[in-house]
């Protein structure tokens, strides 16, 4: 039997790992933070002195991803951010990252967070969301998440660099970020975690039946 798949993508610091880790929970279904992959890749060719846009290096370190590699503490930050939207950009080490992440959902069902999830991953998936907010709110959350770890950060900085982000994620010809056409917009701008939660669990449930 195919477990329920709950696809959750939206652009950077919209909140969708925060959200799709508490449906996941409340929907007792596995969680996977794509980004992740695509930041232990970026960080282990940033670890080989090689440039992020190598697409032979970049897909050679996909290929050789382990399960240690997703553990790493330092897959955050600025540098791993735009290290890992570049190696994001090249398709093959998107083809090499889909097996694992179409395998993660299948049997059991999952909730994914991601970019391209509804569109590419789990075309097919019974409810997906697709989480947004202002770029200005992005901006303020991620440079709070920041104060928070003791990074020394620029609110600006952090909001340009999120703004290229975007920019570049959307503008790749493979596996861009758009909304899927299926897919429930939630703007969460001026939602807390809490109430953006509570809304996304309404939609998803409607669209479970
Ligand atoms: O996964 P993504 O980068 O989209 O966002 P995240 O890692 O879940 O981080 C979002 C941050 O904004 C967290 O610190 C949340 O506590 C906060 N936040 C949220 O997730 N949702 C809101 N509606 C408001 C704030
Ligand atoms: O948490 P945040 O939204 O800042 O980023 P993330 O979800 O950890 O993703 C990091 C980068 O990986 C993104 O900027 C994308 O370029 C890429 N990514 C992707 O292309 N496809 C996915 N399904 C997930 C992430």
């Amino acid at each position: 039997m195919t477990g329920i798949v709950v696809a959750v993508d939206g652009p950077a610091a919209a909140g969708k790992g925060t959200l799709a880790r508490r449906l996941a929970a409340a929907l007792d279904l596995p969680y996977l933070d794509t980004g992740l992959l695509y930041r232990a890749v970026g960080r282990r060719v940033l670890d080989a002195d090689a440039d992020p846009r190598d697409a032979a290096i970049a897909e050679a370190a996909a290929r050789a991803l382990t399960p240690a590699d997703l553990d790493r503490t330092d897959l955050r930050g600025p540098m791993a951010d735009m290290a890992a939207s570049a190696v994001a950009a090249i398709p093959a080490v998107r083809a090499a990252l889909l097996d694992f992440q179409r395998a993660f959902g299948r049997d059991r069902g999952a909730v994914l967070d991601g970019r391209d999830i509804g569109t590419v991953v789990f075309p097919d998936a019974r409810a997906k969301l697709y989480v947004t907010a202002s770029v200005e709110e992005r901006a303020r959350r991620r440079f709070l998440e920041l104060q928070a770890r003791g990074v020394a950060a620029d609110r600006s900085q952090v909001e340009a660099e999120i703004r290229d982000r975007d920019a570049q994620d959307a503008n790749r010809p493979v596996a861009p970020l758009k909304p899927a056409p299926d897919a429930m917009l939630l703007d969460t701008t001026s939602l807390d975690a809490e109430a953006a939660f509570a809304a996304a669990l309404d939609l998803v449930r409607g669209r479970l039946g």
